[in-house]
């Protein structure tokens, strides 16, 4: 049996009659850390975005855990086809997202944005219990449980992004561009606490980066997307040592 939690198949997106996505195939075993890398605007925000049902697909399909989530739009003959595909039906089902920009809400308090993470939840005890946890993994956020999300730290407010998705405690976490704009001694810090998330709370992670050198090494698999198309897929420690790799994306 295969062991995949996701796999995407064939996956095409339009934004009009510009082609983000053009057939587009990933699989990601449970436990993996997966990352994909390529360059801006070839289509990874997209991606992820298109298995969270915030872009429909025109052409594919997306399945988790053995069933079919594919967004596909407004089209009402394609329903009977899928399982779910409304984002919080996609997240109550296990798979969250810390999204490109970290999308915190800025006038929140942190506990109030980790609150947020937990909609779906009603039993007060279970959410208390989660925020206990995030605090225990991010210890920085604790310290400034009741200060304004707009006024942390770049590197404070990427962790809140990542603990807020956790809330939901997803079986696959997405994260788009987790070390955009941080100093490298934060994005280092960023970087473990990926890998601790996988280790400890035995989350799969599906990883964006432009900071391929970093998201290689904490992956078990990587993919390199081109405009819209995966050109290569490979064990991150191949792709380390690839001279197109080393040559387009790790500045060797
Ligand atoms: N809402 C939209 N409407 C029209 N075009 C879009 C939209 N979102 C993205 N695109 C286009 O689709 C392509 C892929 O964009 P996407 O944001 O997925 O790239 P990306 O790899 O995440 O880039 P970056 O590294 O800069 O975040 C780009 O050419 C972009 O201009
Ligand atoms: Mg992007």
């Amino acid at each position: 049996m295969s062991n995949a939690i996701l796999e995407l198949k064939n996956v095409h997106v339009s934004y009009g009659n510009i082609e983000a996505l053009k057939g587009v195939n990933v699989t990601i075993n449970a436990g993996q850390v997966v990352c994909l890398i390529g360059a801006n605007g070839a289509g990874k925000s997209t991606l992820l975005k298109s298995i969270v049902g915030l872009e429909p697909l025109t052409k594919g399909e997306v399945i988790f855990n053995g069933e079919r989530i594919t967004y596909t739009g407004g089209d009402s003959s394609a329903k009977k086809d899928r399982v779910f595909h409304s984002t919080d039906k996609i997240i109550s089902r296990g798979i969250s997202m810390a999204p490109e920009g970290r999308g915190i809400f800025p006038e929140m308090t942190v506990l109030e944005n980790l609150e947020m993470g937990a909609f779906m939840l009603k039993d007060n005890a279970l959410i208390k219990k989660r925020i206990e946890e995030k605090y225990e993994m991010f210890e920085i956020l604790k310290d400034r449980r009741k200060q304004l999300a707009g006024s942390l730290s770049g590197g404070e407010q990427q962790m809140l992004s990542i603990a807020r998705a956790l809330m939901s405690a997803p079986r696959l976490l997405l994260l788009d561009e987790p070390a955009l704009g941080l100093a490298p001694i934060i994005i280092q810090n960023i970087f473990q606490t990926i890998s601790k998330i996988s280790r400890e709370d035995k989350v799969t992670i599906f990883l964006v980066e432009q900071n391929a050198k970093m998201a290689l090494s904490i992956s078990d698999k990587g993919y390199v997307l081109e405009t819209g198309n995966i050109v290569l897929e490979d064990a991150s420690k191949n792709l380390l040592e690839n001279p197109k790799v080393k040559a387009a994306y790790l500045g060797e």
